[in-house]
């Protein structure tokens, strides 16, 4: 399988080079040249698959001849045997609504199923090729324990994830900070986030940098993270279809960055027989404003009590625009283009029929949000995280659909304590965490500060 870029300007690669690539080097996101179809037979065996199982099947023929199959069932194993359930992303019932529980990873939140595959993924063409790997990222609080917990441990990878000092929740800080493998390296900023982003954004920029450290990125832009997240699409598919391919289903996905629900597109696109794809957003609400307008245009940022959602460009969205104009990358320059001119893009009327038949879409406000969280709960004793909060929200008036369930309640206890004045017991892994030793470099948001610190840790790494 060769991969493209939604620009159109990277020569096709392979999937090893995709994975390694992450952002497209024209700036653009990488997708497959084509999509592979869901065959009637594994429509049918389905409901008989393990996740292991129908991740291999959904995994290899985008992987190609890039990995031999043998080696890909074993990464897939390695990768969901650090979660704590069985079934990997259990389908449940509360009350009459199906939720597909995406966090038993090690970090309690839906990230891990793509970020505990794409680390093993690294370090396997890493080893076979004989490479090293610098990760750089900055995080808000989520992505970095998910990544750091994705690569710990890593021989030819080093992890180096900057946070704002004080301004992640104290059980997030911990999730990272109480990280003690010697390829991890977390760093406070004396700054917020945005200043984080900006030190890690000039440093990918530094290109002799950038090369001698090799350095990559786990954001929701490298398409083995979607490729994961596919995955559970097929397995909740399974478990409720019979294996009947005539069976259709919907899905309600809390969105920020659109990777989550564009996987589920994706699904579609392979022939899964999705019925609704729900983007359920909190108050920044850019992509159901799209759904509703045809009209693409970011607004304020608003913190919310789903702060994991509080985006207003959505990082993955480009891929589905590439597919609305027609898999055409002078339409997605172009629409880019008009993008960074004038703050907005409209797409044409024929296009917004097509996204308002792919989509449907809602924005759920914070009071929803608790609403919902106590309804739930004294409905069915049941605690919703505030993520999936908006989606069971946005879902409850429209038919049945899988609601996604994308971070355990007890990483965001005080929007639920807010809302049924009581905390979620935390899992295995959120246990004991202000107890633990933690490490923790701490810097001023300073782009020379941190390409010194990166510097000097690497060289004492490799004595
Ligand atoms: C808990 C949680 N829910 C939902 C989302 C939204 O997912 P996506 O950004 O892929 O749309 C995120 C993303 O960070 C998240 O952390």
């Amino acid at each position: 399988m060769r991969y493209l870029s939604t620009r159109g300007g990277v020569e096709p690669v392979g999937f090893s080079e995709a994975v390694m690539m992450g952002l497209g080097t024209d700036g653009g996101l990488l997708l497959p040249e084509s999509v592979p179809r869901v065959g009637p037979d594994l429509l049918r065996d389905s409901p008989r698959l393990s996740f292991q199982d129908l991740a291999l099947e959904i995994m290899a023929p985008f992987v190609g001849d890039a990995i031999p199959r043998e080696d890909l069932a074993d990464l897939i194993l390695c990768s969901y045997a650090t979660f704590s359930h069985p079934q990997v992303t259990p389908l449940v019932r509360v009350g009459a609504q199906p939720i597909l529980e995406l966090f038993h990873g090690p970090t309690a939140a839906f990230k891990d199923v793509a970020l505990q595959f794409l680390g093993n993924l690294f370090e396997y063409l890493l080893e076979r090729d004989g490479g090293r790997l610098t990760i750089l990222g900055a995080t808000s609080g989520d992505t970095g324990s998910a990544a750091i917990a994705g690569v710990r441990g890593k021989e030819r990878i080093q992890i180096f994830i900057l946070h704002p000092a004080g301004r992640v929740s104290p059980i997030q800080e911990r999730q990272m900070t109480t990280v003690l493998d010697a390829n991890v390296h977390n760093i406070a900023i004396r700054g917020t986030f945005d200043d984080g982003q900006h030190i890690v954004k000039a440093l990918f920029n530094d290109l002799p940098f950038k090369q001698q450290y090799h350095l990559g990125a786990v954001n929701s832009i490298n398409w083995a993270r979607i490729l994961a997240q596919m995955v559970y699409y097929l397995y909740a598919w399974g478990r409720l279809s019979g294996g009947d391919p005539g069976y259709r289903l919907s899905f309600c996905v809390p969105t920020g960055n659109f990777g989550d629900v564009f996987a589920g597109y994706m699904a579609k696109h392979m022939g899964l027989p999705v019925d609704r794809l729900l983007i359920a957003t909190n108050r920044n609400d850019i992509l159901t404003r799209f759904v509703t307008t045809g009209i693409y245009e970011a607004g304020e940022v608003h913190p919310t009590l789903s702060p994991a959602m509080d985006i207003q460009i959505a990082s993955n969205f480009e891929r589905y625009l590439y597919y609305l104009v027609g898999e055409d990358p002078a339409a997605v320059r172009s629409l880019l283009g008009e993008m960074s001119r004038t703050g907005r893009m409209q797409v044409t009327q024929g296009q917004h029929a097509t996204v308002a038949h792919d989509f449907d879409a809602d924005a759920v406000t914070d009071p929803q949000v608790l609403e919902q969280i106590r309804r739930t709960w004294e409905r069915t004793g049941y605690i919703l995280d505030p993520h999936t909060a908006v989606g069971v929200r946005a879902a409850c008036s429209r038919g049945d659909m899988v609601c996604l369930a994308t971070a355990h309640p007890a990483k965001f206890n005080e929007a639920v304590r807010e809302a049924i004045g009581i905390e979620a017991p935390p899992p295995p892994c959120l246990q004991g965490l202000l107890e633990k030793e933690t490490r923790c470099a701490c810097l001023d948001a300073d782009e020379e500060a941190v390409r010194d610190h990166i510097r000097t840790t690497l060289a004492a790494n490799s004595q």
